[in-house]
């Protein structure tokens, strides 16, 4: 299985090699996804080694789709099922590396069932918080010309949002609005105690910082 799992990360690195901060982000949450899984009993690591590898495979063909209508967590699903047939992985074990793939999304209305999905689920979100979550969107700040700081619950529910989730204007957009609505609910909505544990200690950190960086803003401090 060792030389698979080389042959896995190969393709991985291959599907997403024109972003090479998706890279770094599935490498953490590959990480993230063993330290969890040691916290928990009876984790089948050749189902949980694979999804966390592939969990975001179809992120380039979806950010590349303008019509919004490519879930990169169905797609994904579907190609990494190819992938791990030439691999002559057995299909049951593709089916449940499918399910953790497919139930990976923040946003979807597929909920992880088995312990790899939630190990899954749980590393990938815990991603997007601490300092990592402050470093990540602030990257995609400085790309989509955003302000340090900008919060406004209209603007953010009236103006700038569509009924999926998808964020419409970009540019409007600010990492403070990610803390503000996203960011806040993510410790609640883990499912592994060790993830849960690691959420709050994260989502505190960020607190911290985002109290400080509104009174720097403000000249308060
Ligand atoms: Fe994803
Ligand atoms: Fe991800």
């Amino acid at each position: 299985m060792r030389s698979k799992i080389e042959m896995i990360k190969q393709r991985m690195t291959s599907e997403l090699s024109c972003s090479a901060h998706n890279i770094d982000h599935v490498m953490r949450v590959y990480n993230l996804c063993k330290l969890i899984a040691d916290t928990e009993g009876n984790v089948e690591m050749d189902v949980l080694e694979p999804a966390a590898l592939l969990h975001d495979i179809a992120r380039v063909k979806e950010s590349n789709d303008n019509s919004g209508e490519t879930d990169h967590a169905v797609l994904g699903a579907e190609m990494a099922g190819e992938i791990l047939n030439e691999l002559a992985y057995p299909p049951d074990l593709i089916e449940k590396i499918k399910h953790c793939i497919l139930t990976h999304r923040y946003r979807t209305n597929n909920e992880p069932k088995t312990i790899e999905a939630k190990i899954l689920f749980d590393a990938d979100k815990l991603d997007v918080i601490g300092s990592v979550g402050i470093a990540r969107t602030y990257m995609l700040a400085g790309q989509f010309d955003q302000r340090i700081m900008a919060s406004s619950s209209a603007l953010y529910e009236k103006e700038n949002i569509v009924d999926n989730g998808r964020i419409k204007n970009l540019s409007k957009h600010s990492p403070y609005m990610e803390y503000e609505y996203k960011f806040k609910n993510i410790p609640d909505k883990l499912y592994t105690q060790k993830g849960k544990q690691m959420g709050k200690e994260r989502l505190t950190f960020m607190d911290s910082f985002f109290l400080r960086l509104k009174e720097e803003v403000n000249g308060t401090l």
